[in-house]
Parts: C-alpha cells; sequence; structure tokens
C-alpha cells in the first residue's frame, strides 16, 4: 500500500497538467509617457501579467496576458493611471483550441506524411525529415545539428542538388529557436518542401544554386513543451539556475536561447533573472542547443562559403538585420548594413505583392527593441556572412503567436517570395 501511494505521488510530481489559458486574455496596451512605463513595470513585477512584449518602452505597444484572476485588478491600475487598453484576445484557451483544428482538407497542401493544414509535433517533423531522406537519396541528407538538454536530436536536412560544384554557396536556415512561434517551424517546412518538388523556375534555381542547411527546431526540447504543457512556452527547457518562479510547474525555468550567445551578451534586453522570458542563462554559450548552433555553423562555414544565415520567428512581419543592441546613432552597424537593408526592403516588396502582407526591414532597435545575445548577430560577427537576417513572421498581434492554421500556407508563400527576391537582390549587389 505505501509502495502505491509513493508511486502515485511519483508520477503526480513529473507528470504536470498541460497549463489551461480558460478565462485569460490578451490586452494591448501602449505607454504614452514615463508614469505609464512605471505602472506598466508594476503590473509585470506584480505578476498581474505575462507580457509578449518583454521591452518597456514609451509609445511601444506591448501584449500583455492576463489571467481571469487578475482581470479587475490589473484593468484598474490601468484606469487610476489614464493608461488605455484594447482587448485582443478574449479568451486564450480558446484561440489555443481553435489553432489545433486542422483546416478542410479541400484547401489543404500535403507531401508524403506532413501537411500544411495543421500545425504538426516534433515527431511527425522529425519523422518527415526520414521520408524525405528516403524519397530523395542524392539529393536530401539529414544531419543531427547537436542535442538538447534533454537528449533530443536537433535535425534538420541538407538539401544539395548538385554536390560536385564545391564552390557552391551556403544558406543555413534556422527556425524555431523560440518554442511557442509555430509559424516559424510551418514555414521553415514549407521552404523545404518546395525546394524539393516546386516546379516554379525561380524556386528551383534558389534551391538548385546553393546548398541549404535547414534545421525547422532547433529548440526541440521547448517546442515539444508547447504541445505537451504550456502553448505559451518561449524558453529551452535548461534547470539552469533553478528559482521557483510563479508560473513553472517543474524543475526547469529554460533560458531565452535568443539571448544566450556571446555577442554583447547579457547588456541589453535580456536579465539574469531566472523566471523571466528574456533570461540570458548563467553565462554566454551556456545551452546545448545555442553551442550546437555554434560549432555547427563554425563548421559549415570552413571555406567562408556561407552566404544566408535566415533566423525564422514569429511575430510582428519584420526584417531584423544585424546588430540588434545598437540603434543608428550609435553606428555600430555591421559592415554591409545597406546592402542587407536594401534586400530586405526589396524582399518586404516582393513579399506584399501576393496579399498585401506589410513588412518592415531594421534594426531591431528600430522596428521590434533593443536586444543581444542572439544568433543571428553572433553568427554575422563571427563569419560576415554577406546576409543574416532574423523574421519575424506573421501576423502583427490579432493572433500573435496563435496563428489560426488557414494561414499557414499564405504565409509560407508570401515568405518564399521574399526569398526569392533576396536572393535576386543579394546577387545583384555582388
Ligand atoms: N519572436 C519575437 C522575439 O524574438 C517575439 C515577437 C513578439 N513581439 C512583437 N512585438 N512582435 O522576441
Ligand atoms: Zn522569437
Amino acid at each position: 500500500m505505501k509502495y502505491i501511494f509513493f508511486t502515485l505521488f511519483i508520477f503526480a510530481a513529473v507528470s504536470a497538467e498541460k497549463k489551461s489559458y480558460d478565462g485569460y486574455k490578451v490586452y494591448e496596451v501602449t505607454p504614452r509617457n514615463e508614469a505609464a512605463v512605471n505602472r506598466l513595470q508594476y503590473i509585470r513585477d506584480n505578476g498581474l501579467g505575462e507580457f509578449w512584449d518583454d521591452y518597456l518602452a514609451v509609445n511601444l505597444a506591448l501584449r500583455i496576458n492576463v489571467p481571469p484572476e487578475n482581470i479587475n485588478n490589473f484593468l484598474r491600475v490601468l484606469k487610476s493611471s489614464d493608461i488605455q487598453s484594447q482587448e485582443l484576445i478574449s479568451d486564450i484557451q480558446s484561440a489555443i483550441d481553435q489553432q489545433m483544428k486542422p483546416v478542410s482538407s479541400r484547401s489543404s497542401v500535403s507531401y508524403l506524411s506532413y501537411s500544411w493544414s495543421e500545425y504538426h509535433n516534433l515527431d511527425r517533423i522529425y519523422t518527415w525529415l526520414d521520408e524525405l531522406q528516403e524519397n530523395h537519396p542524392d539529393v536530401v541528407k539529414t544531419v543531427d545539428k547537436g542535442t538538447s538538454v534533454l537528449g533530443n536530436s536537433i535535425k534538420g536536412v541538407i538539401i544539395n542538388y548538385h554536390p560536385e560544384r564545391s564552390e557552391k554557396v551556403i544558406g543555413i536556415i534556422e527556425g524555431t529557436l523560440h518554442a511557442r512561434e509555430w509559424i516559424s517551424t510551418a514555414t521553415v517546412t514549407w521552404i523545404i518542401k518546395e525546394f524539393l518538388t516546386s516546379t516554379d523556375p525561380a524556386i528551383r534555381a534558389l534551391a538548385e544554386n546553393l546548398e541549404w542547411h535547414i534545421f525547422p527546431v532547433v529548440n526541440p526540447d521547448g517546442y515539444n513543451y508547447t504541445f505537451t504543457h504550456n502553448r505559451m512556452w518561449r524558453k529551452n527547457r535548461s534547470p539552469a539556475s533553478f528559482t521557483s518562479c510563479p508560473d513553472n510547474d517543474d524543475n526547469s525555468n529554460g533560458v531565452d536561447l535568443n539571448r544566450n550567445f556571446d555577442f554583447y551578451w547579457m547588456t541589453v534586453g535580456a536579465t539574469s533573472n531566472p523566471c523571466s522570458n528574456l533570461f540570458a542563462g548563467p553565462s554566454p554559450f551556456s545551452e546545448p542547443e545555442a553551442r550546437a548552433i555554434r560549432d555547427y555553423t563554425l563548421r559549415v562555414n570552413q571555406e567562408g562559403r556561407l552566404i544566408y544565415y535566415l533566423a525564422f520567428h514569429s511575430w510582428g512581419q519584420m526584417f531584423v538585420i544585424p546588430y540588434s543592441h545598437v540603434t543608428p546613432e550609435q553606428s555600430l552597424l555591421s559592415g554591409n548594413f545597406p546592402n542587407m537593408f536594401e534586400i530586405s526592403i526589396r524582399a518586404a516588396d516582393a513579399l506584399k505583392e501576393r496579399y498585401g502582407t506589410e513588412y518592415t526591414a531594421g534594426l531591431s532597435a528600430n522596428v521590434l527593441y533593443p536586444m543581444s545575445g542572439t544568433s543571428f548577430d553572433w553568427v554575422k560577427n563571427v563569419t560576415n556572412v554577406p546576409v543574416s537576417l532574423l523574421l519575424e513572421l506573421r501576423d502583427r498581434g490579432t493572433y500573435g503567436f496563435l496563428l489560426p492554421p488557414n494561414q499557414i500556407i499564405p504565409t509560407a508563400l508570401e515568405t518564399m517570395d521574399a526569398m526569392i527576391e533576396m536572393d535576386r537582390m543579394t546577387r545583384a549587389l555582388g
């Protein structure tokens, strides 16, 4: 009897329940002065809501996820300081449930065991990558970039149509460094599919003229966790600097992998607080996922053939150009900033043509928020790759991380348009 109780207890302790977001709402709030910023700081420090944007500044819109028990209090604090708010999502759990429903198969596209009518978990993605190698043995090779905290492999594919051309340039695509940004995963898998099956000459050229190294999920533990425990998880599942954090249901606080790289580490837009979504980790490259990206990128670039490093995130609709800790006035621009800016502007124009979706392009400090320790900045600095970009895919906050599955294919199509134009411009600029 005692023994049974003990096992039950252990079981309950390790299999924490999936977090429910019933009654949670997302509000958009824009502080118009320093006092309002302080007030929002207060709201955050007192845990009244989880900030979907972690950077607080005057005139910068914030989305805040507020649990039902705090809504009255939250609105009262805003009102007492005369801060306007707007309800963006009236019930997060129903938005989450909605997002899990596949679109009708009539309007869907699939290839082998995979489809773009819904979001898929890690197992499904990795199984598909193996199928690709089986079905395209001369072109596709699966590859492990490294191993995550929990022992998952960071699996990707190398797509190489002309192994005999040893001078070919290389593109690396990084998806899902942030766990909850599912549209980045879906878009990266779409790019793989297009490179292997499209008959569009522009896509064929892009696929075949380069050697591609594509990793749909570089944060596999975090991505798994968004399916099994908490849809809104962003970081990896590192037990680093364990502290008891309000919203954590087990012994892992996680590290923001896009703050863990050794380039201006922990200088801006990052924190040493393990409970924060912007926790930079105990030291630069403390996390195996970040080290895997570092080591793999350096190895692939040994002959200096890297031409693209593209990191896919969501949301915001932006092309973010290195470096992210600086402002233009500080003039520490990456060497070919003007080229990358021009390439991004043109790519944004091409993207807009299909459905009218508007993207902005610029330094993170201008289009998003200053940040430090990111992968694409680190890669730019250490390899001097001609084009290193972070793309924030759809949308601009209507659904945020919970982009409905009927937007997967439109997002993927317009993103591919942008990539084609990016490549055309990159070659034109030399
Ligand atoms: N993917 C973003 C990041 O790297 C989060 C974007 C959400 N916030 C926003 N303002 N677009 O932090
Ligand atoms: Zn992100």
